[in-house]
């Protein structure tokens, strides 16, 4: 087994090194070793003191994650836990980067724990769908109290290291740029002192909250129900905490264990999991070069100050970059800036940013009326109407006024990047960059690589996305790329489900139930019934259409498929529901009763089964890249994983025999596609898809 840790000697203090790249994890050969060393330095009659290190950007990122799901191997955290702790000579976690999860486990272990100014410590395993595993949910509430460990626990947010000083997390801070040699004159002032290391199990002090006010918990469970709505592992984690209050340590020890390996095997934890990694892969793209030079990007232009555009804006001037922001008339632009400062000034009221903050941002934002002042932006993003010939026109302008280098992406959420691309002399620059309503909030960004899109633009874009924050999908171009295109699947059979004796409030509520936000029609009213319509060409033949003409438009109207009171409450309407009946009756279509199941089927299995299109003909990466989509942009919840996982948790098998039922009853809306059937007549997987892709 090769050696994970390095270990040398600075006095009379022993200096223990994490290094297995690139997040120090703790798999198995890393504890096995750290383990001899911790012996190796407690007998060594040199040695009176033990500092605890990482090698790279930070002190440990945790258990390894890919070895959830398998058999154990030699020592488990709570082992090397138990060596530390038990150390007759005083260890010193030395933190810097990101101490996370079972990195910050082993930092409790330890008997003193110091950081440089810059790092963050937290327990992130709510996150993966598990609590901490190796008695963080026990030491924690010992140190910081019940109160507080709920807090880091339940959300998995890190802590930076000031805030951790001040609640006794770490005992020092050292500088930025002098952490060991900081920690081992902490070590020597120990070992000068001679007292004996304190262990963290032996206080109880810092319980006294929650044996107190046993009511603690359950007010806490309280105030935090709608953020844990749908998750099994926030009430495990509380769970635990209390078990830190009521048993004695090694019981909650135990207790601990117990709900970390029940939640490990549990559907949830390996949904959260495979997003994990698939967040990750999405940034992937197996055919550009990894050493392929990026394009400088020190200036946006955006075209449009509406909604989407003053959003889009927001992106670039939080990470420092300076935009021009274009409008035609003076009015609508005024009133984008408004927005955008309203919006900055709304957060900076909640105190998540200064008011300088928000003067600093608006002061990097330069507005305008004429396209021509956009000629020396390295990116010019278009957020105009959705119109082909309408973003044809306003890309030929650009491509004759900005400069030559530049990129010049759209904001389409369905068009045909390709066409907008031919009306250019410079295609290769051109991609779609589709950005999620509201803009500045979702973290989804479909980067959509045309035909002839140049691979440095593609890669430029991907990492602009990490850069201001998003997820960055890449997309082929299709008709609403990946996540439209699934979308529409599921508002046809929506709209079809009500004509055939559903209500709107039905099946939004079996879509609510799944735990996404909202459902679609709760959706439409939110984007507008009038999307595409007009009074003059509407037939007066949808239900959609019909509620148009009778200036039911949605939510902005205080009416669509429900009425809205001033608090934006919906409520079901009769007046629908009677167009609806009309409607079907126009259409010769029975009315009749429709079970939950049957919408979950009707409205899902579509979706997957064009997802399995999608992957098919290449326009995602991935079917992780889908659920990475369907997660970021449209709130899918991140314990079943996205619609491909979750799909794959059903059996693949059984949606195709209920497609061909479905298909049977309803037609071709429900014929299985091509790689869906082959992957369920071999028994196959989308996760083993992606598996067989990325081994080429
Ligand atoms: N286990 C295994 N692999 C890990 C890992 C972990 N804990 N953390 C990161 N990795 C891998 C990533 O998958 C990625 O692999 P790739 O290059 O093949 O895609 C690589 O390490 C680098 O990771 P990032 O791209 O995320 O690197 P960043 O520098 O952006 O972020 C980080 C570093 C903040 C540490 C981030 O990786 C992270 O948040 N990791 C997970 C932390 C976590 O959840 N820890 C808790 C684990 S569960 C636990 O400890 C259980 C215990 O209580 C018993």
């Amino acid at each position: 087994m090769s050696d994970r840790t390095e270990m040398r000697r600075e006095g009379r203090v022993a200096v223990i090194t994490l290094a297995t790249p690139p997040v120090n994890a703790l798999g198995a050969s890393l504890r096995e070793s750290l383990a001899r060393r911790i012996a190796e330095a407690g007998s060594d009659p040199e040695v009176s003191a033990i500092v605890l290190t990482g090698a790279g950007k930070l002190f440990c990122g945790g258990a390894d994650i890919t070895e959830f799901g398998r058999p154990p191997q030699g020592i488990d955290l709570n082992g090397l836990n138990a060596a530390v702790e038990g150390s007759a000579k005083p260890v010193i976690a030395a933190i810097h980067g990101q101490a996370l999860g079972g990195g910050t486990e082993l930092a409790l272990a330890c008997h003193h724990r110091v950081a440089t100014p810059s790092a963050r410590i937290g327990l992130p395993e709510v996150k993966l769908g598990i609590v901490p595993g190796a008695g963080g949910t026990q030491r924690l509430p010992r140190v910081v109290g019940p109160r507080k460990a709920l807090e880091i626990i339940t959300s998995g947010n890190p802590v930076g290291a000031r805030a951790a000083l001040e609640t006794g997390l770490v005992d020092a801070l050292t500088a930025e740029d002098r952490l060991v040699a900081d920690a081992i004159a902490f070590a020597e002032r120990l070992i000068a002192e001679g007292r004996p290391s304190p262990r963290i199990r032996d206080r109880d002090d810092r319980l006294a909250e929650g044996r107190d006010d046993p009511g603690l918990f359950d007010a806490f469970r309280a105030e935090n129900a709608k953020r844990f709505r749908g998750f099994e592992a926030p009430e495990a984690c509380i769970a635990c905490v209390r078990a830190a209050c009521t048993m004695p340590f090694e019981q909650g020890l135990a207790f601990e264990r117990e709900t970390f390996l029940r939640l490990v095997a549990g559907a949830q934890s390996i949904a959260q999991r495979h997003v994990f990694f698939a967040e990750r892969e999405a940034a992937k793209i197996p055919d550009l070069p990894a050493d392929l030079p990026l394009l400088p990007i020190t200036r946006v232009g955006i075209i449009g100050a509406g909604t989407m555009g003053g959003g889009i804006a927001m992106n670039f001037l939080n990470a420092g970059i300076p935009v021009r922001i274009v409008e035609a008339k003076a009015e609508a632009l005024e009133r984008g800036l408004a927005t955008i400062r309203r919006n900055y000034e709304g957060t900076a009221r909640k105190g998540r940013i200064s008011a300088t903050d928000v003067e600093t941002r608006m002061g990097l934002l330069a507005p305008g009326l004429d396209v021509e002042a956009l000629a020396d932006c390295d990116l010019v993003i278009e957020a105009a109407f959705e119109n082909l010939d309408l973003k044809r026109e306003i890309f030929g302008r650009l491509d004759r006024i900005v400069k030559a280098e530049a990129i010049l992406a759209s904001n389409t959420s369905y068009l045909d990047i390709d066409a907008i691309a031919a009306a250019t002399a410079r295609p290769e620059r051109v991609l779609g960059l589709h950005f999620f309503s509201p803009a500045n909030v979702m973290r989804l960004l479909e980067v959509v690589r045309g035909a002839k899109t140049a691979p440095a633009v593609v890669a430029t874009a991907m990492a602009l996305g990490r850069r201001i924050g998003k997820i960055a999908v890449l997309a082929g171009v299709c008709h609403g790329f990946i996540g439209n295109r699934i979308l529409a699947q599921r508002q046809a059979q929506a709209n079809r489900l009500v004509l055939e004796g559903a209500t709107p409030q039905q099946v939004d509520r079996v879509i609510t139930d799944l735990g996404l936000p909202m459902g679609p029609f709760a959706m439409i009213d939110l984007a507008g019934l009038d999307l595409g319509w007009s009074r003059e060409t509407s037939k007066g033949e949808t239900v959609r259409e019909i509620l148009c003409e009778r200036d039911r438009r949605g939510q902005k109207t205080g009416r669509g498929f429900y009425d809205y009171d001033e608090a934006r409450k919906a409520t079901p309407s009769a007046e629908v529901e009677a167009v609806i009946r009309a409607v079907a009756a126009r259409q010769g279509v029975t009315q009749r009763e429709i079970s939950d199941e049957e919408i979950r089927e009707r409205c899902l299995y579509p979706m997957v089964n064009e997802g399995a299109k999608i992957l098919d003909e290449g326009k995602a990466l991935r079917a992780s890249d889908i659920d990475i989509v369907w997660i970021n942009g449209y709130g899918w919840p991140v314990y079943s994983g996205g619609p491909m996982h979750w799909a794959d948790g059903i059996g693949l098998a059984r949606i195709v025999e209920r497609l061909r039922a479905l298909e049977a009853e309803h037609g071709p809306d429900f014929t299985p596609a091509p790689l869906l059937a082959t992957l369920a007549a071999e028994g196959g997987s989308f996760s083993a898809f992606d598996k067989a892709r990325r081994k080429g």
